[in-house]
Parts: C-alpha cells; structure tokens; sequence
C-alpha cells in the first residue's frame, strides 16, 4: 500500500527491516544507544559490531541521545547503508508530550537522511513494542509526521517506507494512512 504526497511515496511493507535495500533503515533505539532487544536487537545482530562500535563512539563523545532525537551511523552487515538511531518516548498515558516526541523523531531521522541526500529510508513503528505506545495513535502521529515534512521540505527523501513486523500493525498502519 502506497501513498503519494508532493511526487513523494509513502508505502507500507509487512516484513523485516534488516532485510530492506534502502539508502538508511531506522532504528528504534534507547537513549543509551547500546542496543536492546525488539528491532534494536535485531538491526545490531545484522548490522555486527561495526554499528554498536560507532554508537559507543558517539555516546562517548555527546552523551546519550535525548528521546526524540536520532543518530547515524553505517549499517555495517545490513543490506542498507546506513542506520538512524531514532529514540522513541515511552508510553506514559499520552499526557507526557509523547506525540510531539514521537513525531521529533521521524522529522529529526528524514533530516539526517536530507542532509545525506538519501532517497529511500525505512522506519519501523517506532515506540509501540516495548515502549508500549498504542498502535493506532502511533500511526497516525507518524504518518502525519512524514507525510508534512514530505509535503513541506524542498529536500527530502523520494520513498519512505514503514515496514511493519505484523499484520494488526500493518493493518493499523494502513487504516492510519488511508485517513490522511
Ligand atoms: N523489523 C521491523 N519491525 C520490527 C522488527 C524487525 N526486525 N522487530 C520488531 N519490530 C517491531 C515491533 O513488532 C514493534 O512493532 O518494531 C516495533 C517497535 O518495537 P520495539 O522494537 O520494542 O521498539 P520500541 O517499542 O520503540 O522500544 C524501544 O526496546 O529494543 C528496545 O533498545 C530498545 O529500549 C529500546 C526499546
């Protein structure tokens, strides 16, 4: 499923995301940047120690990486060249600011992806596993996110693809992107 917006696509894909042939996949990392499980677990078994290796250089040099923020490093192992570390909010009931952090960090990961002029970049659903965030105000606080910065930005990537790791999210996903 795929939506256009200024010439720009926004697609679904139900799969992996250390499978996809993108120019940057996007982690959905924590603050320590030292990997985790879910899809932090996942990019670092694929990408190798490469990608944990440039995280730690950059926490020794800036510290840790605020929620809502994003990182870059190479995709070392990965299919894709590069990897954002994006650090999603944890779901506290949804009066903690959490959509603007959510949405922060999509914006902050296409931002590094502009500046890189990259073209295609793959996001997970950033917060809704074990930070908990529910699904469908997930949805649609991201695809709004990337959906206006498509729409408004002169440079931007031409395909952004949300690869969903289960067909309830992809569902949700796409119920989401249809109403936009
Ligand atoms: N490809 C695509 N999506 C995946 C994959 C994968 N290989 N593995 C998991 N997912 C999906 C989950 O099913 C969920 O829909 O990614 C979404 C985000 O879930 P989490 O990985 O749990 O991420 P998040 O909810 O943002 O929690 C981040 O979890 O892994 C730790 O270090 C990480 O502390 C951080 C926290």
């Amino acid at each position: 499923m795929e939506k256009t917006f200024s010439g720009r696509v926004i697609e679904l894909v139900l799969g992996d995301i250390t499978h996809q042939r993108v120019d940057a996949i996007v982690n959905a990392a924590n603050s320590t940047l030292l990997g985790g499980g879910g899809v932090d677990g996942a990019i670092h078994r694929a990408g190798g120690p490469a990608v944990l290796e440039e995280c730690r250089a950059i926490r020794a040099e800036r510290g840790e990486c605020p929620t809502g923020e994003a990182v870059l490093t190479g995709g070392g192992g990965l299919p894709a060249r590069y990897v954002i570390h994006a650090v999603g909010p944890v779901w506290r009931g949804g009066d903690q600011a959490e959509a603007e952090l959510l949405a922060s960090c999509y914006r902050n990961s296409l931002r590094i992806a502009a500046e890189l002029a990259l073209q295609t970049v793959a996001f997970p659903s950033i917060s809704t596993g074990i930070y908990g965030y529910p699904v469908s105000l997930a949805a649609s606080t991201a695809l709004g996110a990337v959906a206006s910065f498509l729409t408004t930005e002169t440079v931007a990537p031409t395909r952004v693809s949300f690869v969903l790791f289960d067909p309830v999210t992809f569902a949700t996903y796409a119920g989401a992107l249809d109403a936009l």
